[in-house]
């Protein structure tokens, strides 16, 4: 049975740096304020015309020249995002096209914060399938338009970031060696309503319509609930997948927790009785990423020489919907 095998990743951030201070001055914040209760002092916002497809095309283009593959070497893209840059078709079919890919299959998954780990653990599921070979898995949103950047919006304005991270995963064969040894995925849409963006929809007569402007197109969050259950589902997910490894917290290299909140990280690095050495946390400079946080932190990781074959890693994200997971492999 085949196995999969991280080959590389790249990551791209626009240009754009917005400070702390930056906010202060569009709404009543403070950087004290954002560095408190969030560990962020800056994130990158797209500028007007620069797509998400760029982000990703830039990111990709890192993931290809760390692995010296190509775009027909790829069987298959699967693309994380729940901020596509169209409402149809998604961003996958639009990077095939972008990047000069051959006629592969290529299709969003839309599992907004958890969107990589849902990817990873499915792209796991191609390759022990014998579907595909070789997959590279997007994790790219852009949020900064859907932010009310006045003080009414100021919970999530301060949190959320755009960027993109690219991971080219191939199959194996060799017993022992890389391989993703357990995954947990759960859902529950009772909480929906938490974390969302109402409008544009499809229920909608027209779908956009001149009173979804505003507070109804942003994204709403409620902060305090997302708080309580990310800082339970997380290390929880995290222990599951580790009992279905049969490995211990202790045991593990690396935890790359999604980049939701650093007090949210914090509490899953104590609650798993973690040392600061076995998390990876990079809010500070690129805010909440939603789909793209983990895979910009892997990348890196990489860079900066974190991992080595045989090394055992956790990824765990928790988000809108909500859903949350978590994957183990090893290196
Ligand atoms: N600047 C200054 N004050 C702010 C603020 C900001 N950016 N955002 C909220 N406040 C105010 C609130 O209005 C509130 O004021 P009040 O007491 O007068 O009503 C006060 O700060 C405390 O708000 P509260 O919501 O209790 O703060 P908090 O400590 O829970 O922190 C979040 C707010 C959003 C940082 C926190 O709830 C959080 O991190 N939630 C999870 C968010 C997240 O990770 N989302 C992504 C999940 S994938």
């Amino acid at each position: 049975m085949p196995s999969l095998r991280i080959l590389g990743t790249g990551h791209a951030v626009p240009d754009r740096v917005v400070t702390n201070d930056d906010l202060a001055a569009m709404m009543d914040t403070s950087d004290e304020w954002i560095t408190q209760r969030t560990g962020i002092k800056q994130r990158h916002w797209v500028t007007e015309g620069e797509t998400g497809i760029d982000l990703a095309s830039a990111a990709v283009t890192r993931a290809f020249e760390m692995t010296g593959l190509g775009p027909t070497d790829i069987d298959a893209i699967i693309y994380a995002t729940s901020t596509s840059d169209h409402f149809a078709p998604g961003n996958g079919i639009l990077l095939q096209d972008a990047m000069g890919f051959d006629a592969i299959p290529a299709f969003d998954l839309r599992a907004q914060c958890s969107g990589f780990v849902y990817s990873l653990s499915m792209a796991d599921a191609f390759i022990v399938a014998g579907m595909f070979r070789t997959i590279l898995i997007v994790g790219q949103e852009i949020q900064s338009t859907s932010l009310d950047t006045t003080t009414e919006g100021r919970d999530s304005a301060v949190i959320f970031a755009d960027g993109a991270g690219a991971v080219i995963v191939q199959a194996h064969d060799e017993p022992s060696g890389s391989a993703i040894l357990a995954t947990d995925l759960h859902g529950d849409g009772q909480h929906a309503r938490e974390l969302w963006v109402d409008a544009p929809g499809a229920i909608y007569h027209p779908r956009m319509r001149a009173d979804h402007i505003g507070a109804r197109s942003f994204l709403q969050m409620n902060g305090r609930e997302v708080f309580r259950h990310a800082t339970t589902r997380m290390p929880e997910s995290v222990e599951a997948a580790l009992a279905k490894a049969g490995i211990a917290a202790g045991d593990l290299k690396l935890l790359i927790p999604h980049q939701a909140n650093l007090r949210i990280s914090e509490l899953v690095q104590r609650r798993l009785g973690l040392r600061d050495d076995q998390v990876y946390n990079n809010i500070e400079r690129f805010g909440n990423t939603t789909a793209a946080t983990i895979p910009i932190a892997l990348d890196e990781c990489l860079r900066t020489k974190r991992l080595a074959r045989g090394d055992l890693v956790a990824f765990t994200a928790f988000g809108a919907g909500f859903l949350w997971g978590s994957v183990v492999l090893r290196w």
